[in-house]
């Protein structure tokens, strides 16, 4: 039996733009999804990973196609595996739960049958699996899931391949994600923006505009440490996103509460139309916040950011 494990993961800055060619931050955090991978007569998927209610049941046939992408990728018939899904990772739109996996098996079948993939060979695998979640994933998840840390990425749309940096930041900072409890379609909401972008195509190349601003900004802030404006340049990306119509009634109520609780910033992260809401805070007002989000009945939890990427073991 082989066992790997990867990290969840919440994009700071750009969700949706990345998928347009322009540069994204995602940070990995602590919690991580583990897969084992054995042999067996036949084929089967345990999934044991907590989940927001509903997640699992509304993502299964996506599951199905993202392990079937997996198998052909990697070229195994996957007719002799079971797989039990399992960890700390909540899985919950907005925390990379289907890159974090896709990662964790690709390197545990990479273990069970002997294939030495390397890092970025089990990356480019995990990428085909998240076809079966994003229909046209930037690669953002299953990047920051497989390499951990702070990723700066950006995908080349004109290629198809990708360009991804690695942040090295002292900068240590809490984040509160607040979860909506509302599992999101990525593939249908991806694909709604595009036909917003192909109707209003001088609307959307201001808008990317915008975010250039922000995102070449948030850069120097964080290797400046400068958390005010890290914060402040999260407000104006969560305007940005309520523009392209993600957000929803829940997340801007999440938002809401953060702010007016002491948040140095907040914004929706991933997909959006439900998922997480963000939090940038410091140690003196992480517990109101947190407390704010749980009084209005959302579940709340900090998080430690830069964590480690895909390995073996737990
Ligand atoms: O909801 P998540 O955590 O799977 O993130 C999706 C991020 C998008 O930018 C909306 C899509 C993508 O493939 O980058």
């Amino acid at each position: 039996m082989a066992v790997a494990s990867a990290p969840g993961k919440l994009i700071l800055f750009g969700e949706h733009f990345v998928v347009y060619g322009l540069p994204a931050l995602a940070t990995a955090i602590e919690a991580r999804t583990v897969a084992e991978v054995q042999r067996a007569d036949k084929y089967s998927l345990i999934d044991n990973r907590p989940e927001t209610v509903g997640y699992k049941k509304e993502k299964y046939s996506q599951q199905v196609d993202s392990i079937q992408r997996i198998f052909k990728a990697i070229e195994l018939k996957g007719d002799d595996v079971k797989i039990v899904l399992r960890g700390d990772l909540v899985a919950t739109s907005g925390v990379g739960a289907s890159g974090a996996s896709c990662s964790a098996i690709v390197a545990a079948l990479s273990d069970e049958f002997e294939l030495g993939l390397s890092k970025e060979e089990i990356n480019n695998i995990a990428y085909e699996g998240e076809k079966g979640y994003h229909g046209t994933p930037s690669g953002i998840d299953n990047t920051c899931s497989t390499f951990g840390g702070f990723i700066l990425y950006r995908k080349d749309i004109t290629s198809g391949g990708s360009n991804m940096k690695h942040l090295d930041l002292s900068t240590s900072f809490s984040v509160i994600m607040g979860n909506t409890g509302i599992t999101s379609n990525t593939t249908e909401v991806v694909k709604d923006v595009e036909s917003q972008k192909e109707r209003e195509p001088d609307r959307f190349s201001r808008l990317f505009k915008e975010y250039q601003k922000i995102i070449d900004e948030a850069i120097v802030s964080l290797q400046k440490e400068d958390l005010e404006n890290i914060g402040r340049l999260m407000n104006k990306n969560h305007s940005l996103l309520r523009e392209i119509n993600v957000s929803s009634t829940e997340l801007e109520r999440l938002v809401e509460l953060a702010l007016k609780n002491g948040a140095m910033g907040a914004k929706l992260t991933g997909t959006g139309r439900g998922g997480l809401m963000i939090a940038l805070v410091d140690d003196d007002n992480k517990k109101d916040v947190a407390d704010a989000i749980k009084n209005a009945g959302f579940k709340a939890e900090i998080t430690r950011i830069g964590a480690e990427g895909v390995r073996l073991g737990r």
